[in-house]
């Protein structure tokens, strides 16, 4: 089933110049890149964005950092996207992903791993939603 996904390059791949290498390894893996932009979040939208978060322990510092700089957000589109996507990424600590993956390569740690992935179909929907308007998603199909 042809899906969509929401992407996010974090502020530490931002910073060291991975935009094009990660979008790359999607490019490459058969996602279609369908919306993008580069923005900052403040505090208060990084804490709207992870809100299912918020009881746990990294909260505060994850919505510090999310916040800490640019990042760039995408609409990836494809064939098992949200999957897919996920496995292109690697586990959530790049100390434990898997050879080849985004976060194996390009993460620094289990906060500062480089990429957001959506997690489901309905996170995937609500996640686009929080940064693209409908006519800013260019999808091939629906
Ligand atoms: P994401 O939502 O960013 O795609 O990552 P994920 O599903 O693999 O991980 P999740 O459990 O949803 O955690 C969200 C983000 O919080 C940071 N984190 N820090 N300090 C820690 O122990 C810790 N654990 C998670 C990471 O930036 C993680 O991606
Ligand atoms: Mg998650």
């Amino acid at each position: 089933m042809t899906e969509v996904t929401l992407s996010i390059i974090k502020p530490d791949a931002v910073q060291r110049n991975l935009i094009g290498e990660i979008l790359r390894r999607f490019e490459s893996a058969g996602l279609k890149v369908v919306g993008g932009k580069l923005l900052r979040l403040s505090p208060e939208r990084a804490q709207a964005f992870y809100a299912v978060h918020k009881e746990r322990p990294f909260f505060a510092g994850l919505c510090t950092y999310m916040s800490s700089g640019p990042i760039f957000v995408s609409v990836l589109e494809g064939e098992g996207a949200i999957v897919k996507n996920r496995e292109i990424m690697g586990a959530t600590d790049p100390a434990k992903a898997a050879p080849g993956t985004i976060r194996k390569d390009c993460g620094t740690d289990v906060e500062a791993n480089a990429v957001h992935g959506s997690d489901g179909s309905e996170t995937a929907a609500a996640e686009i939603a929080f940064f693209f308007k409908p006519e800013e998603v260019f999808r091939s199909s629906k």
